[in-house]
């Protein structure tokens, strides 16, 4: 089929150039009749010029050479003059050398009658050198159609067969992951930062470096925190901060304190610890510290090593710690001999409401606190860190060194140079303000398209927490809102028990058209439930 195409295609490329030597040898003929009036033969080249070509009736131009045909993918940039016919498909009809044979011969256009040129009736005289200049534009665009609509077909041959999807079209609507959408990015910012830190400090940034992390890094985040650099340790992503404290302080059967609901993989790496997980419902304004009170005063003897706390913009709930409660918890540590582990990768991301104080900066001795930049940078860059009492910072760094002598000391030196330069700060914004419009477009269409289902919209953050009426099975609606293209996690990934009609909705990895489109889908699979 290719080599029939580009036999057809050759065809017409030949009819082209044979169409160019008619008129270039008319041309020649009537400019010696014709010299006598030149000016009426420039009239029809600025005609040419002027009027657009469109898609309707041939019009009688002769294109200039501002006019052209974009080649098409497997087109070689334009030729002149025109070559001999293709002797098979060489890669596409070469539409810019039609376009381009027309630049030749101006004779051509420069041949048109003049008011004494004999008019003969259509059919039996020869053809005029404007009607064949009109041909040749018919005959033009229909080789640049066929070119165009060849390489198209020729294109789909080559894409893999897509898999029949029950799914609409426009791919699936994510609200499952937890990381921010690409333009909200400072890619630019980032290359820029990378520049800097090649620049300023090669060996630094090219070295092994400690497990402590990046120094310049280190100290930048330790002054942040009002804390001494000793009490700092940065890591690949605040996931590998944790990893290393539960490997350092849980051993199997020791007590450890979660949220209910709470970050799915920190729940699955203490299990895989053998931790014996005593899960406290997560209020409004967080974790039930009366219930905490209780469950360590009722003389069962549960008595934790830590408890894990999400404070600000609760994963999955969006919720967040009040003041209250940041020192009913820190009394129970003081009283119980917990530690507390603050884990605040969103802290930096309030879009209303006013800001608290960290736990780490009301008890510095009795918290171990967690953050990260990939929440407010970018989760590839992989940097997180850990702030805590100096034993502990030296008993994780010794643990980091066994395990991969240090951590990417490029990534550090790029962090630090995008937190250095003040690039940090704008990010943050960017993704603050693109936080609150996307926790305002979701929890609209949300009332509007489940005016059932329940929600408090976050302060800040990445996630909203939503509860469908009791017996709303949000493990089949998964299924069906996956046949309508849009995803989310259930509430049962956040909890030991429990969670059967809620479900987490990220908001930061889509726009508010993207929020509004994938409600409604979430809403029609709900209806179908
Ligand atoms: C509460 C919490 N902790 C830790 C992490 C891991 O973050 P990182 O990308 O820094 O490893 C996340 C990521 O979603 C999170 O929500």
């Amino acid at each position: 089929m290719d080599r029939e195409i580009a036999t057809t295609l050759g065809e017409l490329e030949r009819k082209l150039v044979e169409l160019e030597r008619a008129l270039s040898a008319i041309g020649e003929r009537e400019q010696a009749a014709s010299a006598w009036e030149p000016s009426s033969a420039g009239r029809l080249v600025d005609e040419a010029v002027e009027t657009p070509r469109g898609d309707g009736p041939a019009a009688p131009v002769v294109p200039g050479p501002a006019t052209s045909v974009a080649p098409g993918p497997s087109a070689p940039p334009p030729s002149v003059p025109p070559p001999a016919p293709a002797a098979g498909y060489g890669g596409g009809y070469r539409a810019g050398s039609a376009i381009d044979s027309r630049r030749e011969p101006t004779a051509a256009a420069t041949s048109v009658p003049g008011p004494g040129a004999r008019h003969e009736p259509a059919g039996d005289r020869a053809p005029s050198a404007a009607e064949l200049l009109r041909f040749r534009e018919r005959l033009e665009r229909t080789a640049r159609e066929l070119t165009q609509e060849y390489d198209a077909l020729l294109g789909r041959l080559r894409e893999p067969a897509a898999a029949p999807s029950r799914q609409p079209a426009g791919g699936t609507i994510s609200f499952a992951r937890g990381a921010p959408s690409l333009d909200i990015v400072d890619v630019d910012g980032l290359r820029q930062a990378a520049a800097r830190a090649f620049d300023s400090d090669p060996g630094g940034t090219t070295a092994y470096g400690t497990s402590i992390g990046y120094p310049r890094l280190r100290a930048w985040i330790a002054d942040r925190h009002g804390v001494a650099p000793e009490r700092v340790l940065v890591t690949n992503g605040s996931m590998q901060a944790d990893a290393f404290l539960f490997e350092h302080l849980v051993h199997p059967g020791d007590d450890v304190v979660v949220e209910r609901p709470t970050y799915d993989r920190t729940l699955l790496s203490l299990r895989e610890r053998g931790a014996r997980l005593s899960a406290i419902d997560l209020l409004g304004d967080g974790i039930d510290t009366e219930a905490l009170a209780r469950l360590l005063g009722d003389g069962r003897g549960v008595r934790p090593r830590l408890a894990h706390i999400i404070p600000n913009f609760q994963n999955p709930a969006g919720h967040t710690l009040s003041m209250a409660k940041r020192r009913e918890l820190l009394a129970l540590a003081s009283q119980y001999g917990f530690l507390v582990f603050e884990d605040d990768p969103y802290v930096a991301l309030r879009f209303s409401g006013e800001s608290l104080p960290t736990m780490l900066s009301m008890d510095p001795e009795r918290v171990v606190y967690a953050s990260s930049f990939s929440k407010t940078v970018c989760p590839g860059i992989r940097v997180g860190y850990l702030v805590g009492p100096p034993d502990i910072i030296d008993a994780i760094a010794r643990l980091a060194t066994n395990t991969y002598i240090s951590p990417s000391m490029v990534s550090q030196a790029i962090v630090f140079e995008f937190c250095a330069s003040g690039a940090v700060e704008r990010s943050i914004e960017t993704v603050r303000s693109a936080l609150a419009q996307r926790a305002a477009a979701l929890a609209g269409a949300l009332r509007r398209e489940i005016p059932e289902a329940q929600f408090l919209t976050p302060e800040g953050g990445y996630f909203m927490w939503v509860t469908l009426p009791p017996g709303a099975d949000v493990d089949r609606l998964q299924k069906l809102a996956a046949d309508r293209g849009v995803s989310f996690v259930k509430g049962t990934d956040f909890m030991l028990d429990g969670g059967e009609s809620s479900l987490r909705l990220a908001y930061a990895g889509v726009t508010p058209a993207q929020i509004e489109e994938g409600v409604a889908r979430l809403a029609a699979a709900y209806r179908s439930l």
